[in-house]
């Protein structure tokens, strides 16, 4: 019951005041607690970079994908200029929100009473409006959110003042430069969602520790933790490389890629980029996590991959693809089963953090990134 009087943050401050070589486990009331919850929306998810997916699959005038970022229903859509634009999408009559899930539309119509929307978010029309003398049909517009493209990835923004997307990432362009992000399509995209805290299942994924335990069933014999490294993480992202064992051909170079020498083709990028995309970039194939909390004990998952540009004129390109896909289905209800128990086992009373292995270097990153954005945000 003690938990319910501590104060989350001064419990992140004492533990990310400890040097990583005494470093443990974030403390369970930055996990549990609404508080808390309230301090990330307000000074991290209403500030930086949200990635709603990738750009390759907005392609056409029309396709469009929807999220809620830190409590604003935000339409992400291809004008038909070509443009990638986000927006409000809350209705400007009666705030109803207009457009649900991911799709292709020729307007934004209303659910409710059939305001219609151009792509651009101007009013085309509005039915039984002609009497109101106040209603001029040019005087709306759905407002406008930041949203930039950035090696095929699509990012919105609440905040005027955060810094352009590749100018906060120009690290992780430098990093991977070789892998080129650009030259990889989307082939799945899914949402889920997981009992478990935001944070735990993007801790999750920034080590790789768990691979030969939690994985053991599916990809834990291919993992060994000799073969990890992680170096310290950057202020934008943290990440960490392992080196993938042959008998997974599609995560290696394709013959065709002469950009990657030596280990390289065959070693694997987990990028955690700041606050929640999670990417596995292997120079064959790529999925990425990108998270948003519900509440402090559920996750909202965007969840997509697909294959290097360099394997689509294989003839097994696809049979390979359906493979992997079933592979990464598999390994995902591996991390649920662990993530969930993590989050059960954290709201304990009995819960203590242990200390970190030199593996989780990346997750001693993310938190020191948490205390550094709330303590910015409450000096503001
Ligand atoms: S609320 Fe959208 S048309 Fe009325
Ligand atoms: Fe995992």
């Amino acid at each position: 019951m003690a938990k319910d009087h501590t104060d989350p943050i001064k419990d992140l401050r004492h533990n990310t005041a400890q040097p990583f070589e005494a470093a443990r486990a974030m403390p369970p009331s930055v996990y549990m607690s609404d508080s808390f919850l309230n301090e990330e929306l307000t000074h991290i998810f209403s500030k930086d970079w949200f990635c709603v997916g990738r750009a390759d699959s907005l392609a056409e005038p029309g396709d469009y994908t929807t999220c809620e970022l830190a409590g604003q229903p935000i339409i992400v859509i291809r004008d038909r200029d070509g443009a990638l634009r986000a927006m409000s999408n809350v209705c400007l009559h009666r705030m109803s929100t207009l457009l649900h899930g991911r799709g292709k539309t020729r307007a934004i119509v209303c659910p409710y009473h059939a305001w219609t929307y151009n792509l651009d978010g101007s009013l085309r029309g509005a039915p039984g409006m002609t009497r109101n003398t106040g209603f001029c049909k040019d005087a709306y517009h759905l407002p406008e959110i930041r949203c930039e493209e950035w090696l095929g990835w699509v990012f919105i923004c609440l905040n005027e003042d955060t810094p352009p997307v590749a100018e906060q990432l120009a690290d992780v362009e430098d990093l991977v430069a070789g892998y080129d992000m650009t030259n990889y399509t989307e082939t799945f995209f899914e949402e889920h969602v997981w009992d478990t805290n935001w944070k735990v299942l993007a801790e999750n994924f920034m080590e790789s520790y768990h691979l030969p335990v939690c994985h053991a069933g599916t990809i834990g014999g291919l993992s060994k933790l000799e073969d990890m490294v992680c170096p310290p993480g950057l202020p934008a992202f943290n990440y960490h490389t392992i080196l993938k064992d042959d008998q997974l051909r599609i995560a290696m170079a394709h013959p065709s890629n002469d950009r990657l020498k030596g280990d390289e083709r065959r070693t694997t990028f987990l990028l955690a980029i700041y606050p929640s995309l999670m990417i596995t970039l292997t120079p064959g194939y790529f999925w990425y996590l990108s998270l948003h909390p519900k509440g402090p004990g559920q996750v909202h998952i965007r969840f997509g991959g697909g294959m290097s540009d360099d394997y689509a004129g294989d003839e097994d390109a696809q049979s390979n693809f359906e493979a992997l896909k079933t592979l990464l289905d598999d390994v995902n209800v591996e991390d649920r089963g662990c993530t969930e128990k993590v989050y059960r086992g954290l709201c304990s009373d009995h819960a203590v953090p242990g200390h970190l292995s030199h593996l989780e270097r990346p997750n001693y990153d993310f938190a020191q990134y948490l205390m550094a954005r709330l303590e910015e945000g409450r000096a503001d």
